[in-house]
């Protein structure tokens, strides 16, 4: 067993817009689909949204400066799309593009590599009002917004990824229909799969005419699938449910065409050369893991889904949409994080990178884009925050990384999600995955015992005894 890295091994952190950012209509931003969302009744257990989030829109340089003491780098984050395209014509908003533009030059001042992702799920309401995903000019939009950020920042920018965890906003959105926009349009709503594709392949194609100097690729979550129970049913099952988030997306866009399931399904939806536009080359594969989800047949999981607490149920929104595929992703013991339905399995995050290898042995070269876990720690009498259950799980999930290597994986780096508290989406302040501590009311940074123990991992490249 190696805990040491490769030399010229990245270590980063993650964040995305809306989840960060705050100043939802500051600046010419107009609203997203979560803005939406949360200004016509959805409510977080804690009363917290988007609209201020952690405000790093306004304490930008506090942020950056909290990173650089941190020493990793590299920095992945989001661009909010609402915030630099305001409307159906393409008008581009000069004052969102600035803010990107400090937040790359902060970062490179600081001797960090910026790490941008064009898309974390926050779609503009005027994309939405024209049919959202369901539609193909949905691709056609995100291209256009691809072109305008790697105009502007193509020269500065080390890594770009397309979109993050794309299975969410399509399936989870327009299926589903647990996230916004909360369309559930059956089977129909497949075509978001597709659209979206399409919006991944036309952002490369836009970034390559830009002429962007840094690599190109895309973030997936690839999820391992364990059975809930020993019953011959939930095993046949976790077998299909294994890595189907990764494989929805991998296939088509390294040019094996879509998954049969959902081909299937699609129709007419798919044009000629569509499967062409999907597969460009990229030169990095964001991967997103977690824990490993547990499965049962759909015959079975009704008492499996009954115990979910009900603002823990994210995953399970997306029973309707496996059910048919003949799986469904219930409750396990395991990570206190929404969550309940994950566990760690021991060399889950290991077999998780074999599998890649072994499945599409071409596979771009592969960068942790996110990992870590939702403790809600809090500073103590004496300001300190304690996290040690992050840390013991961080040391866990990177040795998984080193032992990957040591085995033949092609791994460049790793970002812990999150550098900061963020608003978990639907859970709000109840999950917090940072290294850094944000009080949503006073806005006030703690780093936590992780941030001086990552601080470790990264200047000696190693995970500490
Ligand atoms: C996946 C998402 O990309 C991110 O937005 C979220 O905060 C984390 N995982 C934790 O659930």
């Amino acid at each position: 067993m190696t805990n040491t890295f490769p030399d010229g091994f990245i270590w980063g952190t993650g964040t995305s817009a809306y989840q960060v950012e705050g100043a939802w209509n500051e600046d010419g931003k107009v609203p997203s689909i979560w803005d939406t969302a949360f200004h016509t009744g959805l409510r977080t257990p804690d009363g917290t949204s988007g609209d201020r989030a952690i405000d790093q829109y306004h304490r930008l340089d506090e942020d950056l400066d909290l990173l650089q003491r941190l020493g990793a780098g590299a920095h992945r984050f989001s661009v909010a799309w609402p915030r630099i395209v305001s409307d159906a014509t393409g008008s581009v908003n000069e004052a969102g593009l600035d803010y990107y533009e400090r937040l790359v030059d902060g970062l490179l001042a600081r001797g960090i590599a910026p790490a941008l992702n064009l898309y974390h799920w926050d779609t503009p309401q005027w994309m939405e009002d024209l049919g959202g995903m369901m539609t193909r000019d949905f691709s056609e939009h995100f291209g256009h917004l691809a072109a305008v950020v790697g105009e502007r920042l193509g020269d500065r920018v080390a890594q770009w990824f397309t979109m993050n965890e794309p299975t969410h906003p399509s399936l989870g959105a327009y299926v589903a229909g647990f996230l916004p926009p909360a369309r559930r349009e059956g089977q129909a709503g497949l075509a978001s799969v597709h659209n979206l594709l399409l919006a991944h392949g036309r952002a490369i194609l836009a970034l390559r005419s830009a002429g962007v100097a840094g690599d190109i690729g895309t973030i997936l979550s690839m999820n391992g699938a364990s059975p809930a129970t020993s019953h011959a049913d939930d095993i046949a099952a976790a077998e299909r449910a294994e890595y189907f988030d990764g494989r929805l997306f991998l296939d088509p866009m390294l040019g094996r065409g879509h998954l049969p399931e959902l081909l299937a399904a699609l129709g007419d939806t798919v044009r000629d050369g569509d499967l062409d536009t999907i597969a460009q080359r990229m030169d990095v594969l964001g991967v997103n893991w977690y824990s490993t989800y547990s499965i049962a047949a759909p015959e079975r999981a009704a008492a499996h889904l009954a115990e979910l607490p009900p603002r823990a149920a994210m995953f399970a929104g997306f029973a309707p949409v496996t059910a048919p595929l003949g799986f469904t992703i219930v409750p396990a013991p395991g990570l206190p994080w929404g969550g309940a339905h994950r566990q760690l399995t021991p060399g889950g995050l290991r077999d998780a990178l074999d599998w890649l290898t072994a499945t599409y042995p071409d596979h771009p070269d592969v960068v942790i884009t996110e990992n870590g876990v939702g403790y809600a720690d809090a500073p103590d009498a004496t300001g300190v925050v304690n996290d040690e259950r992050r840390i013991r799980y961080l040391s866990w999930a990177i040795q998984e990384v080193a032992d990957a290597i040591a085995g033949g994986a092609r791994v460049r780096g790793y970002h812990a999600w999150s550098s900061h508290d963020n608003l978990q989406y639907m859970a709000g302040f109840t999950q917090r995955f940072g290294l850094i501590h944000v009080d949503p009311e006073t806005l006030v940074r703690t780093p936590k015992a992780s941030f001086e123990w990552y601080r470790q991992v990264v200047r000696s490249s190693a995970v500490p005894d």
